[in-house]
């Protein structure tokens, strides 16, 4: 399973990466805005400057929302740097884009994603991921959980290639969730994922081991 952080803050990107377990970025026009990112020009260098950190995926995403505009900013935003993978909302004229991008072999992250026919419309369509939308499908007492699982049995019956990415991630929970469920990539803010270091038993064991280490070496 891959690791992504959801994050567009540098910082966390860093210490994301120092841990040695990240295979990529994504981040959403919520997230820059977040960072207080603005204007096209510091946009595209703080996408630069993400790819600079880690060697894997970065999903950055379109802000158009016809045919025309999603091909014209993803094309710009794939000559940024080899890492970027363009992330296109699931509307019409976002699958029209992805299998324009497929074609072309840039590699895409259809977003936005809340049921299994979005799904197969974006593997369909020949995006790289899919983004089931896990926390916000909880939010309206829905379940983010049984989309992953469906989606994944979905595309391994039909072979579809398009990896699943678990988004929307809010707990250490979802994480292991989604690794039951079968998904190919999470993606999660910095917190859950520090969150699956802890377990009291850990530190109770190292606690012990150190005291006895101590009292014959001290
Ligand atoms: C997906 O790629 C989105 O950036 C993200 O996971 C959305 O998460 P949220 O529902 O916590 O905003």
């Amino acid at each position: 399973m891959k690791f992504f952080i959801d994050t567009a803050n540098l910082n966390e990107i860093r210490e994301a990466q120092d841990l040695g377990v990240l295979d990529g970025v994504t981040t959403n026009p919520s997230l820059m805005a977040k960072e207080g990112i603005k204007g096209k020009e510091n946009i595209l260098n703080h996408y630069k400057a993400i790819c600079e950190i880690v060697s894997g995926d970065v999903s950055a995403e379109v802000i158009a929302t016809d045919y025309e505009g999603i091909v014209r900013e993803g094309l710009e935003l794939a000559a940024l740097h080899p890492s970027i993978v363009v992330k296109v909302p699931m509307i019409k004229d976002g699958i029209k884009a992805i299998k324009y991008f497929s074609e072309k072999n840039i590699r895409t992250n259809c977003t936005l994603v809340f049921s299994p026919g979005q799904a197969l419309l974006a593997a369909k369509a020949g995006a790289t991921y899919v983004s089931p939308f896990v926390g916000r499908l909880d939010d309206i007492a829905s379940d983010g959980i049984a989309l992953i699982k469906q989606i994944v049995d979905m595309y391994m019956f039909y072979g579809y290639e398009t990896e699943v990415l678990a988004a929307s991630i809010r707990s250490t929970q979802h994480i292991i969730q989604c690794t039951e469920a079968g998904a190919d990539v999470i993606t999660s803010p910095l917190q859950p994922i520090l969150g699956l270091l802890n377990h009291p038993l850990t530190d109770s064991g190292l606690k012990k081991f150190l005291d006895d280490y101590k009292k014959l070496n001290s």
